[in-house]
């Protein structure tokens, strides 16, 4: 932001909305700003896909798919075609059919398309959830904690409190959500949801194992809380496929958050959410919450730009709706990614018996991210230093934490970068662990 002390002030922040002075507003501008002053640092902070497999040739094929398509399977006539793509458009999206038939070819979960929301991002779907579901100040969300800054933002925006929900060892732990949601409801508060992320957290790398989904939609529906799964990064996985948590709910107890950021494109900025739970309405006609996130929709953004729509839908038609399949490329990219970023941790890092040295990490087996502990607070500070002084940048999780947590770790991103870029960030990085430790 311009702090430039020339210019007089028209405006005093504090008179505008509370989240605009808020640290989690300004935890992204923070780190590109640093980004941007040391833009030779190798950066471990950045999440963006990788880079080497765009091509603008496709965005052309993709559009020209989604036509043929209209015309040859739907009979749409070249000037509904035309008015499709470069009218206003339903506000719920005009790709819901193609979207559930990818959910139910790589994700097993078979939803009507009615329930389905096409949204700008996952980030345009988060906030009309929880803005959806904050109806005074009785409502919180649950989340687990540390949590994506996306979620954090959209909440403060919605003026939604987050309450924490521990992480644990294995995504989240359950009898601390029983007892956070327990302690809401004796404070006079209504825990609306709980927001997690079963496969390849961000920030934690972390995914939930098969019994924990299970149990996990067992405790909310005893606790009769709704889940919402944020879910970008599922598709990179070592192994078998995972369910998710929306596969396995049998009850709509899960609202599915979903992008087409990673396993499309983040330019198209084209998600979605499933939203299938019935809703009573004041009048006593019965609904689906897709409908009432669609309301809100209409007065943020009208609808998703149909010209993005249509290149998804391409890519979806192209694929046959196996986005795993499509990506199998990138896929094997970030895998290789990953296992690079874990053995260099492994070979910089050997185990010690001097806790004061000790340097650890987890092993995510997909994904984007790992978490590596260090022997010193990894803060902003630790952070502007190694960029200016060993040209490698990473994420302080103290980011990610409402709170106090993670003061002592990094997350560290590793699916844009080449592999020499690896390897020499790495180097740098033990340099700025090797300062540390003097
Ligand atoms: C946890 C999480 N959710 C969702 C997304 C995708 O968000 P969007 O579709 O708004 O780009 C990301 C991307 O960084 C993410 O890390």
């Amino acid at each position: 932001m311009t702090t430039s002390q020339d210019l007089r002030a028209d405006l005093a922040a504090s008179t505008l909305h509370s989240s605009l002075v808020d640290p989690a507003l300004e935890s992204m501008n923070f780190l590109n700003e640093i980004a941007s002053r040391y833009p030779d640092a190798i950066s471990f902070a950045s999440g963006r896909p990788c880079e080497q497999f765009f091509d603008v040739a496709l965005i052309h094929s993709y559009i020209d798919a989604f036509c043929d398509y209209l015309a040859t399977e739907r009979g749409y006539s070249p000037a509904q075609v035309s008015r499709l793509l470069f009218q206003y458009g339903k506000t719920k999206g005009i790709i819901g059919e193609l979207v559930a038939k990818y959910l139910e070819k790589d994700e097993d979960i078979h939803v009507d398309p009615e329930a389905i929301v096409v949204t700008v991002g996952y980030q345009e779907g988060i906030f009309a959830v929880v803005r959806a579901l904050r109806a005074d100040e009785r409502d919180v969300l649950l989340a687990v904690s540390p949590s994506y800054v996306g979620l954090t933002g959209a909440a403060k925006l919605a003026d939604m409190p987050v309450w924490p929900v521990s992480g644990g060892t294995e995504g989240i732990d359950l009898e601390d959500l029983a007892a956070q949601t327990r302690r809401a409801r004796a404070a006079g508060l209504r825990p609306r949801a709980c927001y997690v992320m079963a496969d390849f957290a961000n920030p934690s790398g972390v995914s939930m194992p098969v019994p924990l989904r299970h149990q996990l939609l067992e405790v909310a529906a005893r606790e009769d809380l709704l889940l919402i799964e944020d879910n970008p990064y599922g598709t990179f996985h070592d192994g078998p496929h995972l369910p998710t948590l929306k596969a396995l709910d049998t009850s709509r107890q899960v609202i599915y958050i979903g992008s087409f950021a990673k396993v499309g494109f983040p330019g198209a900025r084209v998600g979605f959410t499933i939203a299938d739970q019935v809703v009573s309405g004041a009048d006593g006609k019965i609904g689906l919450f897709a409908d009432y996130l669609s309301m809100i929709k209409s007065m943020v953004t009208v609808n998703t730009s149909a010209v993005s729509q249509a290149v998804i839908a391409g890519k979806l038609l192209r694929c046959e709706f196996s986005l795993a399949r499509a990506n199998v490329r990138e896929t094997a990219t970030y895998l290789a990614n990953m296992r690079q970023l874990l053995a260099g941790l492994q070979a910089r890092f050997p185990a010690t018996a001097d806790r004061a040295k000790q340097v650890t990490w987890n092993s995510p087996s997909g994904g984007f991210f790992a978490v590596v502990t260090l022997p010193f607070a990894a803060d902003d500070e630790l952070m502007e230093y190694s960029a200016r002084e060993h040209g490698v940048l990473w994420t302080p999780m103290s980011h990610f934490y409402a709170g106090q947590g993670g003061t002592h770790q990094a997350r560290l991103a590793c699916s844009q970068l080449t592999s020499e870029e690896i390897e020499t960030g790495l180097n740098r990085f033990a340099a700025l662990v090797a300062d540390r430790l003097g």
